[in-house]
């Protein structure tokens, strides 16, 4: 694990642009695995700065993203597909038909999960993920005593996580119980991972992270047996560590 500690908010997002700069210059028809969540957004505004500079084109970029909940729809302001277009997509030159997002609302949640990861296949799997990661070391919605052999499927959200995320909606009930999302296999499939952590209330995930031991209660463990995993945290974040 690279471990690169920034001095801010801002730091964290350039040098997190930059990367992803790099790979989208580096490969012909890249495949970033997207996050949602605070943390990504600076990120995501310094990509759209660096389109509208004319330094970054996403004409050949595909994207999956982690995960979705489930029954949100995506007008939704709260779902991760309205997010995705309202703070990237809508601003940048992507195809919307190499934009991945699980279906939440889908009918059949097996077949969904199931078309997402033969669409990650035969994309040729995905050259950069990019996470975030949760107060309780979830990745994506992988949460506590998630299986590390898991792909993508429904989960039910903990209580821990709902909580977290109450923040952006109304009341505790408006937060969806369960979501959709890559599995922790899915996502060691990467060739490459970015995980992004910012502030104290991560810091005990992220010492579990880079230091305890590899186990299915602290999901994001798992990414000490990654080739290649880099970390951009600020200080707090790394306080424990
Ligand atoms: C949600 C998302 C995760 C994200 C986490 C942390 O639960 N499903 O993918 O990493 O929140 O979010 P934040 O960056 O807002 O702290």
């Amino acid at each position: 694990m690279e471990i690169i500690q920034v001095k801010d908010y801002q730091e964290m997002s350039k040098k997190a642009s930059e990367i992803i700069e790099g790979k989208i210059n580096l490969i012909d028809k890249p495949v970033l695995g997207l996050a949602t969540g605070s943390s990504p957004e600076g990120m995501y505004e310094c990509l759209i700065d660096k389109y509208k500079k004319g330094e970054i084109s996403f004409q050949n970029t595909t994207t999956f993203n982690l995960d979705e909940y489930i029954d949100l729809s995506k007008d939704n302001s709260n779902s991760y597909y309205y997010y995705m277009h309202d703070k990237l997509f809508n601003h940048i030159d992507i195809k919307s038909i190499n934009v991945h997002l699980l279906k939440g609302m889908a009918r059949d949640l097996r077949e969904e999960a199931l078309r997402y990861e033969r669409m990650i296949r035969d994309a040729g799997g995905i050259d950069l993920q990019v996470l975030g990661i949760g107060v309780n070391g979830h990745i994506g919605f992988n949460e506590p005593g998630t299986k590390f052999t898991n792909r993508t499927g429904v989960v039910e959200l903990n209580e821990l996580t709902r909580q977290a995320n109450l923040r952006h909606f109304q009341s505790l009930d408006q937060v969806p119980t369960h979501a959709i999302t890559m599995g922790i296999e899915t996502i060691m499939d990467s060739k490459e991972i970015l995980l992004l952590a910012f502030g104290k209330e991560k810091s005990r995930a992220v010492k579990g992270m880079i230091h305890g031991d590899v186990d299915e209660h602290l999901p994001a463990s798992v990414l000490q047996k990654h080739q290649k995993v880099t970390i951009i945290a600020d200080e707090a974040a790394l306080s424990n560590v």
